[in-house]
């Protein structure tokens, strides 16, 4: 695996989807747009289990995020492209795992790490992970989940600011002083609340969109630096 964020350019060309009589509008267009997405291929090609891998290792090279020795915890892991990233970042092994992940998703192990297949609404989420980690404070807590949509667009939005708050809360009381929360978050409404709280308990917060992370989605991550304890 390498680390650097370029898109290959062998796959450049452009491959265009017919219509089957099956298949729905809205899904030829995300098979297409999965056949012409260079980091599709790339994730392919270097063994990553998703292109959200390389939104981690963009991340990581411009805010500097993972270093040897740290203890992380990694909320939404499936399939586990950030675990992979991570891992080697923070020199974790099988002896020795300092990284968790959480999903309600089946998914295949990545050595190096514990996966717990679990649901992070659940109310016992918090300390099933916290006994994972061997009852010690992590370093960096990310969180690259999203809620489930219903279409409903209130109840959706509802949801997504929820399930973010959460992460932030646990993020809060699992993080040693110093330490570093991210999250995925959707432009556009209540998030700044969030904001104006994370700023009190931390020394730099700000919202970063990786060039991985697609230019038409309104997703983007907050990032929380030097917990304050
Ligand atoms: C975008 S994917 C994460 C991709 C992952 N970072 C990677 O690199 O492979 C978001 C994940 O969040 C998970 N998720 C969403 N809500 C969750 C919840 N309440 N508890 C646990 N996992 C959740 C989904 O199942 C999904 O696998």
């Amino acid at each position: 695996m390498t680390n650097s964020s370029k898109p290959s350019a062998s796959r450049q060309l452009k491959v265009k989807v017919k219509t089957a009589k099956r298949r729905s509008n809205s899904s030829t267009r995300w098979l297409q747009r999965q056949l012409n997405d260079p980091y599709v291929a790339r994730a392919r090609e270097e063994g990553y289990q998703s292109r959200a891998a390389f939104k981690l290792i963009e991340l990581n090279e411009k805010h500097k995020l993972l270093r040897p020795g740290m203890r992380v915890v990694d909320l939404g892991c499936a399939p586990g492209g950030w675990l992979q990233v991570a891992v080697p970042l923070i020199r974790s092994t099988p002896d020795n795992p300092t990284i968790v992940g959480i999903d309600y998703l089946e998914m295949s192990p990545i050595p190096g790490s514990i996966i717990l297949q679990k649901d992070f609404n659940d109310e016992d989420a918090p300390q099933v992970l916290i006994d994972a980690i061997g009852g010690k404070k992590v370093d960096l807590v990310m969180s690259d989940m999203a809620a489930p949509t219903t279409g409903h667009k209130p109840t959706d939005h509802i949801r997504i600011i929820a399930l973010v708050e959460l992460a932030a809360d646990f993020a809060m009381d699992i993080l040693t002083p110093g330490g570093t929360f991210i999250a995925k978050v959707f432009q556009g409404g209540t998030e700044h609340t969030l904001l104006t709280a994370l700023k009190k308990r931390f020394a730099t917060t700000f919202h970063a969109k990786p060039p991985a992370s697609r230019k038409d989605s309104a997703e983007t991550y907050l990032v929380a630096k030097g917990f304050k304890g």
